[in-house]
């Protein structure tokens, strides 16, 4: 019997009713921008979450993590922002905003299993919510991971509940990521109507490999700095007196930013709209099969979240760098930033090279060493 499975018939002396699982994400161009009602093109990780879950006809959940050795238990009711605190909210967070969203759902027994790096900036967070929102759509019969729509509405769910219980003020790309993302396909997903198209994204075909490589540098959304640039949009997009800065387009964009105040409104708000475009660029450049050209628009896309919108941190600055110096066709940050990960566009054969050369750049700088590993797009949340 599996660990997973295992530990949970150890722990509450009854077999589980199923395993669902939902994986992290790389999220290829349009960064920060979900927020702003922008694009995104996220592909989702081979690296993802299971949870072993059972239905109770009580209120409680009881929920375990093979990473933490502890047991928590709250009740649904009681769930509330900071409670429970830690990894347990994201689990909790899920139940409680499916009650809120008006659908009956009762206690679990759970016990998960995160394979997805955590504080890498590859959603593990997003990887627990979905997986634990797919096993109550199942064991509480809402039939929500059945079609596209039922996927948006456990998005959504996991998304509140990461904005309200878990308190980290993120936009919702993670959570459409893990439901609706598909293999061997990048996901471009609309944030002003939650609308998904399916990217054809099979690097092999190239001879190239999409290389991500874990900082290790510290990654916490829930501290201010992503607040900060959320906050920084929308009062950008108020001044310009539109709802978000998704309507103004790269046409209008010298006349918005002659608006706007000061220096770094204009900053951000530079970004957002030239990182929006940058999506469909990388999208048209994938169907015409310039990889050269995607790989321009990841670089110029770490460079604008560097110098403008001022998200990168010397350990990603380092990866793109070194990726860019030893034969990448291009490198940026993925995620929210401030640490986490970057990836860049390898040809199969540097892989070797271009990773050594990243791990290499590290030591001599004194830093952490990092993690690289290369990536395919793989499926979303399902049961296993
Ligand atoms: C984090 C957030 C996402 C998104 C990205 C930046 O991953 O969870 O909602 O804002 O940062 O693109």
């Amino acid at each position: 019997m599996p660990r997973l499975t295992r530990t949970f018939t150890d722990r509450f002396s009854h077999s589980p009713e199923g395993v669902w699982s939902a994986p992290g994400r790389v999220n290829l161009i349009g960064e920060h921008t979900d927020y702003n009602g922008g694009l995104a093109l996220p592909i989702a990780l081979p690296h993802r979450t299971r949870c072993a879950a059972s239905a109770r006809d009580d209120d409680t959940l009881r929920i375990h993590s093979l990473q933490e050795d502890s047991l928590v238990e709250v009740r649904i009711d009681d769930v509330a922002a900071g409670h429970p605190g830690g990894w347990a909210a994201y689990v909790a967070g899920v139940l409680w905003s499916l009650r809120e969203a008006g659908y009956a759902v009762r206690g679990l027994d759970v016990v998960v299993d995160g394979q997805v790096p955590l504080g890498a900036g590859l959603s593990s967070s997003a990887a627990l919510e979905c997986s634990v929102a797919a096993a109550a759509s199942d064991l509480f019969g809402l039939g929500l991971l059945d079609t596209a729509e039922g996927r948006e509405v456990l998005a959504a769910a996991c998304q509140r509940a990461e904005n309200d219980i878990a308190g980290a003020p993120t936009g919702g790309m993670d959570q459409a990521a893990a439901m609706h993302c598909t293999p061997a396909h990048a996901l471009r997903l609309d944030c002003l109507d939650g609308s998904t198209r399916q990217v054809p994204f099979d690097l092999s075909a190239h001879d190239l490999a999409l290389l991500v490589t874990d900082t290790r540098a510290s990654h916490a959304l829930a501290d201010g700095q992503y607040g900060a640039r959320r906050d920084a949009c929308e009062k950008a997009a108020e001044i310009l007196g539109v709802e978000f800065l998704r309507e103004v387009d790269m046409a209008s964009l010298e006349d918005s930013l002659a608006r706007l105040p000061d220096d770094v409104l204009r900053r951000r708000t530079r970004h957002v709209v030239t990182e929006i475009a940058r999506v469909d660029a990388v999208v048209e450049a994938l169907r015409d099969g310039d990889l050269a050209e995607v790989g321009r628009l990841f670089v110029a896309s770490h460079e604008s979240l560097r110098d403008d919108y001022e998200v990168s941190c010397t350990e990603l600055d380092l990866v793109v760098d070194t990726a860019m110096a030893h034969g990448a066709l291009g490198a940026r940050m993925t995620g929210g930033g401030f640490g986490g990960s970057a990836m860049a566009l390898v040809p199969v054969a540097e892989v070797e090279r271009v990773s050594s050369a990243i791990a290499e750049a590290f030591a001599d700088a004194n830093l952490t060493a990092p993690v690289s590993f290369s990536v395919t797009a793989a499926g979303p949340a399902h049961r296993d």
